[in-house]
């Protein structure tokens, strides 16, 4: 009930307004958000890297509705690649479909992409296109299955929750590309989303092994530790190296299980967001554990 309230109130933009421009909330996103600027980006990857883990950039924003807030957005990941390469920290960059125009053009949010992808790839660095909700997958998959056939430093994410999943992975892993698995954070129908969690997970483990089969570099996104382990098993089960896949957590999530994992020798790769537009991103992850609420009010009150 509490998460479908949050995915509500995520999408609604006069309580984003107001969120945003309300300075006592920035203190108590701070768990989640790395900062406003590139800079607070930047910081937040070398103190991980300097923990044994890498990282992407996501510069928070989704759902533009204008060309000109497209193409800005796509300015200032150009602007993260050159400050990446020289700072020489060790992340790649995450990027929204609906924050590069896809909600616009179709056309627009590739020619986008095409641009971060290229600059990434004079720097030998890698973009991977987020998934939003269902509304957008087939246009992102298509996006992307454009973008794969010129470029090899593109990936893109699949969300367990889907029953079209194991199809999309088939379809993605043909074309030799990289995935991201993770659960899924939007609010989605049973008509297309497994209702259950166990379903879900069950998925998620289907999908996993089929990666890891693969013989291609994935990244397996997810904080439960039941996966995880589970992911494990099944990769020493069939002697498949540690170096050939990777975990991945969010920022501010987890980070005695980041620590755990660099130790027992995984690469590990944290999600982190940086930029103002932090208020849609903030409210999934109040969805995922309504028990964050309370740290919210806590720290609400207190600052
Ligand atoms: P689950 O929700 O079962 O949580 C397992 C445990 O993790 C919890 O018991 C708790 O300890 C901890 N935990 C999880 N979420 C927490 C939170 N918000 N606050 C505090 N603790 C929390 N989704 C999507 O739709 N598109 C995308 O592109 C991405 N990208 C992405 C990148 C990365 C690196 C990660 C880790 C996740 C995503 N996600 C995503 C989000 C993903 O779909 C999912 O919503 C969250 O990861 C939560 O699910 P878990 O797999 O962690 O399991």
């Amino acid at each position: 009930m509490l998460k479908a309230i949050f995915l509500y109130l995520s999408r609604q933009k006069l309580i984003q307004n107001f969120m945003v421009n309300f300075w006592v909330t920035r203190r108590v996103v701070n768990r989640f958000v790395s900062g406003e600027e590139l800079e607070d980006g930047l910081n937040a990857v070398r103190k991980v890297n300097s923990e044994g883990a890498i990282a992407t950039l996501d510069h928070l924003g989704e759902e533009v509705s204008e060309p000109g807030e497209a193409e800005a957005a796509t300015e200032v990941y150009l602007n993260a690649l050159d400050h990446i390469k020289d700072n020489s920290v060790d992340t790649n960059v995450s990027v929204k479909p609906t924050q590069v125009g896809l909600k616009i053009d179709k056309g627009l949010c590739e020619e986008n992409f095409a641009k971060i992808i290229e600059r990434a790839n004079k720097y030998d660095n890698f973009v991977r296109m987020d998934m939003e909700g269902s509304d957008c997958t087939q246009d992102t998959l298509e996006v992307f299955e454009r973008l794969r056939k010129k470029y090899d430093n593109v990936g893109i994410v699949i969300q367990s929750y889907l029953y079209r999943s194991e199809k999309d992975v088939d379809e993605v892993l043909k074309l030799g590309g990289r995935i991201r698995l993770c659960k899924g954070a939007y609010k989605e129908p049973k008509e297309i989303a497994f209702p259950k969690i166990e379903q879900v997970d069950e998925s998620f483990m289907k999908l996993t092994q089929k990666m890891l089969l693969s013989s291609i570099y994935h990244g397996i996104a997810t904080h439960d530790e039941k996966l995880i382990e589970k992911t494990k098993k099944f990769a020493q089960k069939n002697s498949i190296p540690k170096e050939s896949f990777e975990f991945q957590l969010l920022y501010g999530i987890r980070t005695e299980l980041r620590h755990k994992l660099v130790k027992e020798g995984y690469n590990v790769r944290v999600y982190i967001p940086f930029g103002r537009e932090w208020y849609p991103y903030f409210m999934r992850r109040l969805a995922e554990r309504p028990a964050n609420l309370f740290f919210f009010l806590k720290n609400f009150f207190r600052a």
